[in-house]
């Protein structure tokens, strides 16, 4: 494959954070260790294992729903301005956004460093007329657009339902951080799993083929390989499930028996069935979701799901604030 030449900021989201933020997260009760710290490149690889299973639903229905509302998309947004994909992964849908909205630049955004930078290459090479650049940055810290991408229109997309990973306050954080990215003329076209059947969801984080665990599991060994935990990763399970009152699923890594966790000469004790929650994934109605939005100062413009109402895409715009008016 002919590279072309690719910008390429990196904020290095540092391992130092990660031991810190680790070390906190194993002390505190209940224990928990955020899902951004899944996705180094095996666990993107995994990530993208999974969205090909059977039982991961959401995948092929916001492809599904992409593909069938991206000329309303380039309808709303306008061509030549700059896209801007949050948690860009394997970079798969956007492609089926590019050829009708014509933005003139693309910027991929994700923490996760190798695996970014080889999707934008790609991307690059697919789309040659397209302006690629990619940025290595943790989107829960407040961080600039780098070079050109903060000139011009923009449309921020945000696929994946990885809005619901975040709890409901941190959801509103994050949506009025992109409000401030895009303003003043721009907007956010964002996927979001709905509530349902508990038993769909149950299947989805829970596959036969048992890559979701390995997926969550993965997190174990980056703790051991990239902080020097000693531990033992044959030593924990994989447990997902719906919890109805909270409207959400979660992750946990269960521990099979009594053991230690050492890092950086801290202990800390699990024993038989104590858990590390490493995941949660919030559904929302639809409705819940636009007061979510509107509360973060965007305003809903359009909203597609799929003919059983599995996952939603919304089209949100700035909500200009009204000047004051002159005496
Ligand atoms: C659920 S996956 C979605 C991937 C892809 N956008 C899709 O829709 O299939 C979440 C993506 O966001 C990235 N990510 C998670 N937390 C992040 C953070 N705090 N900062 C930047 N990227 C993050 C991960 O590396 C991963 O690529």
């Amino acid at each position: 494959m002919n590279q072309r030449a690719i910008r390429f900021y990196d904020d290095h989201p540092a391992p130092a954070t990660m031991l810190e933020e680790v070390l906190q997260g194993l002390a505190s009760r209940p224990r928990r260790i955020a899902p951004k710290f899944f996705y180094d490149e095996r666990g993107s690889r995994l990530f993208d294992a999974i969205c090909e299973l059977p039982e991961y639903y959401p995948t092929r229905t916001e492809m599904g729903i992409l593909e069938s509302c991206a000329d309303e998309v380039a309808r709303l947004s306008g061509p030549d301005g700059t896209l801007i994909e949050l948690g860009s992964g394997a970079s798969k849908k956007i492609r089926l956004l590019l050829e009708a909205v014509r933005p003139r630049r693309y910027l991929g955004i994700d923490i996760s460093r190798e695996f970014l930078r080889q999707s934008v290459q790609r991307l690059a090479h697919d789309y040659p007329w397209l302006e690629v650049q990619a940025a290595c940055t943790d989107f829960m810290q407040d961080f600039e657009l780098p070079g050109g991408a903060g000139e011009g229109k923009k449309l921020a997309f945000f696929p994946g339902s990885t809005i619901g990973n975040f709890e409901p306050h941190d959801a509103l954080a994050f949506l009025q951080r992109v409000r401030r990215l895009v303003q003043p003329d721009g907007a956010l076209l964002i996927g979001v799993d709905l509530k349902k059947d508990p038993q769909i969801l149950h299947a989805a984080y829970n596959d036969s083929a048992g890559i979701t665990a390995q997926f969550n599991l993965n997190l174990l060994l980056r703790l051991r390989d990239e902080l020097g935990a000693e531990l033992d990763p044959q030593g924990f399970r994989h447990r997902a499930f719906y919890n109805t009152a909270r409207g959400r699923i979660e992750m946990h890594l269960i521990s099979r028996r009594a053991q230690d966790i050492r890092l950086l000469g801290r202990r800390f004790h699990f024993e038989p069935g104590e858990s590390i929650h490493t995941e949660n994934s919030y559904k929302y109605t639809l409705e819940e979701f636009h007061v979510l939005a509107r509360g973060a100062g965007l305003r809903p413009r359009q909203a597609w799901l799929d003919s059983a109402h599995l996952f939603s895409v919304h089209y949100l715009s700035v909500v200009s604030r009204s000047r004051p008016r002159a005496a």
